[in-house]
């Protein structure tokens, strides 16, 4: 698995703990999780982001805290009926109703708690151990299957764009836009849009132009070469966690803002030297049955943008992300976020001289937030949007790639 671990998750002991993403990228820190209600407070505060790792960190949590039960050590053990096991499944069953309300949108968890509650009510164990070891299961599968489809939804997207651009007759060297954080730190390695930057830039690695064979022209090498982060604001996910892992993964990158892309795309069009943009990948955390996707804030306007210049835009994202049960777009529930996440920027104290971010005397580096707006002013900060589907090329799943046809998706044939 990738280095870069936003979950750690102990099989045999039995623990886990994320890494604060809040304080990423200066500072390290793993956060312990004990209990769903740990996990409900490190998914609300966005500590730990991302469909699939809100979704695997929600499930575990539910492992963690049903071992401590097994284990002897009885945390929580108010809340249960330990001598029980139905009324001890009804409990189970109302924390985790409790937990899919830490964040809405994102489907991944709300699917995987529906199983872990389809699991619980069909469970035919009679005490908390053998409960548990169903559970463990659910959540040992979730992770292993989680990263495994990931390296196939990066496979799936490297190949279908090469292929798209070579039946083109494109030749040469290609940027990539992305928006948020789609990579390790959002799922269990690897990532999902990332995760297609990642294949694409390990693809170029072994590409060579062609010699020129006498008296003819040389065939330039198709080659993905630079990936383009949009910072993502308010909360800063693609300038904070995507370029430190593209960083990182020695991934060519270039930051820009949110609002850069229209000129970055026509500016490189017009330079003859330069690699033009050829595609842009995002995550989801909500497919609907249409294929209307709902993504981090600002996903809408870059695929408009995308449509404009006639620029691929793909949403990657693994089968857990598909919910057939809500038909259309509008349909989806809009996380609304709290209005200090748009007020403020938080981020590494830096010295004003050298620009480089102030450590403590344990070579810590100081984080803090600065406030960036008027006091007073009202704010809206939906934490998401959502694009229609007919402004989305394909749908990046581990099972292939999916166009529309006649100008719809058919989503549910994924699974048949
Ligand atoms: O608010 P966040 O950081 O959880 O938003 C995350 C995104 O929008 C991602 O694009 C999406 O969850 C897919 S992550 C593989």
């Amino acid at each position: 698995m990738s280095a870069l671990q936003a979950i750690k998750f102990d099989r045999e002991l039995l623990t886990l703990s994320v890494l604060d993403q809040l304080l990423l990228p200066y500072a390290t820190k793993y956060i312990p999780i004990y209990t769903i209600a740990d996990a409900f407070d490190v998914i609300k505060r966005m500590q730990v982001r991302g469909a699939p790792a809100i979704a695997i960190v929600g499930s575990l949590s539910v492992v963690i805290e049903l071992s401590h039960f097994v284990q002897g050590k009885f945390r929580d053990q108010g809340y249960y009926d330990l001598l029980n096991v139905d009324n001890l499944k009804l409990q189970l069953i109302k924390r985790l109703e409790y937990l899919v309300t830490s964040r809405p949108t994102a489907v991944n968890l709300g699917n995987a708690i529906s199983e872990i509650t389809a699991l619980v009510t069909a469970s035919q164990a009679t005490g908390v151990d053998g409960l548990f070891k169903e559970i463990l299961q659910f959540g040992c599968d979730l992770i292993d299957d989680d990263y495994t489809n990931n390296v196939k939804l990066g496979e799936n997207g490297k190949s279908w764009i090469l292929s798209k651009l070579e039946s083109e007759g494109f030749e040469g060297d290609f940027g990539v836009l992305t928006i948020c954080n789609t990579g390790s730190l959002a799922t269990s390695g690897y990532g999902t849009a990332l995760g297609v930057i990642r294949s694409l830039w390990n693809h170029s690695k072994g590409e060579r132009s062609d010699e020129e064979p006498s008296g003819k022209r040389a065939k330039k090498a198709l080659k993905f070469s630079r990936a383009y982060p949009l910072e993502t604001r308010p909360y800063n996910q693609g300038a904070r966690l995507t370029a430190y892992e593209l960083v990182y993964e020695k991934i060519p990158a270039t930051l820009i803002t949110d609002s850069m892309v229209t000129y970055l795309i026509s500016t490189l069009n017009k330079t003859e030297s330069a690699a033009p943009i050829k595609a842009c990948v995002v995550g989801a955390d909500r497919i609907v049955k249409n294929g209307d996707t709902a993504n981090k804030i600002g996903t809408y306007q870059l695929a408009l943008i995308c449509r404009q210049f006639g620029i691929k835009f793909l949403v990657v994202a693994p089968k857990t992300t598909i919910d057939l049960n809500t038909k259309h777009g509008d349909d989806i529930v809009v996380e609304q976020r709290p209005s200090v996440e748009l007020q403020n920027v938080s981020g590494g104290v830096v010295d004003p001289d050298t620009g480089d971010v102030l450590k403590n005397h344990e070579g810590i580096a100081i984080t803090g937030k600065v406030g960036v707006a008027a006091p007073g002013i009202d704010v809206w900060n939906p934490s998401f949007d959502i694009t229609p589907h007919d402004l989305i090329d394909g749908i990046v799943t581990e099972d292939g790639v999916m166009e529309k046809v006649n100008g719809e998706f058919d989503l549910g044939r994924l699974f048949n």
